[in-house]
């Protein structure tokens, strides 16, 4: 989605101009973004009255938080206890080879963000991943391919 300032001025009238609201004003432009575009923090800082250095502090430390441009789909690879024991680990090197990314990082076209997590609460099914809503259990080497390509196929429109 684009960013614009009345999108960002829609989500900050939202809250009272006080200070204890600054985390969940980020939660709403990370969720509308998918991260908290420059612009936005800018105008939180404004309607705030509170430091941009204040704000950005507490963004970095929140690591739901990014303030960065992430991928169109996030792709979430688990390795909890249940999904490491799994074999989480070649998954994760399986994605790496094939987004040619490391985790917490962004493809090049924008299509994928890869996000190592702790526990998706789906152990039965271990090891699992989630790519944005879609979870995928039993996860195996071979299955990654398929799962890339079919939202690579979406985004060419095809
Ligand atoms: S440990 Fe992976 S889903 Fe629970």
């Amino acid at each position: 989605m684009p960013v614009s300032k009345e999108d960002i001025d829609g989500i900050l009238k939202h809250y009272p101009r006080e200070q204890r609201y600054s985390l969940a004003i980020m939660q709403d432009l990370q969720r509308r973004y998918n991260y908290i575009p420059r612009e936005g923090m800018e105008a939180l800082s404004e309607y705030l009255g509170c430091p941009l250095s204040n704000l950005y502090s507490m963004a970095t430390f929140y690591k739901a938080l990014s303030l960065k441009p992430k991928g169109r789909h996030i792709i979430k690879l688990c390795d909890g206890t249940a999904c490491h024991i799994r074999g989480a680990v070649p998954l994760l090197d399986g994605l790496r080879r094939l987004l040619e990314i490391g985790e917490g990082e962004t493809t090049e076209d924008g299509l994928f963000s890869l996000e190592l997590v702790n526990c998706l609460g789906s152990c039965a099914l271990a090891p699992a991943m989630v790519v944005d809503e879609a979870y995928y259990g039993n996860m195996t080497l071979e299955k990654l391919p398929g799962i890339l390509e079919q939202y690579r196929k979406e985004a060419s429109g095809s």
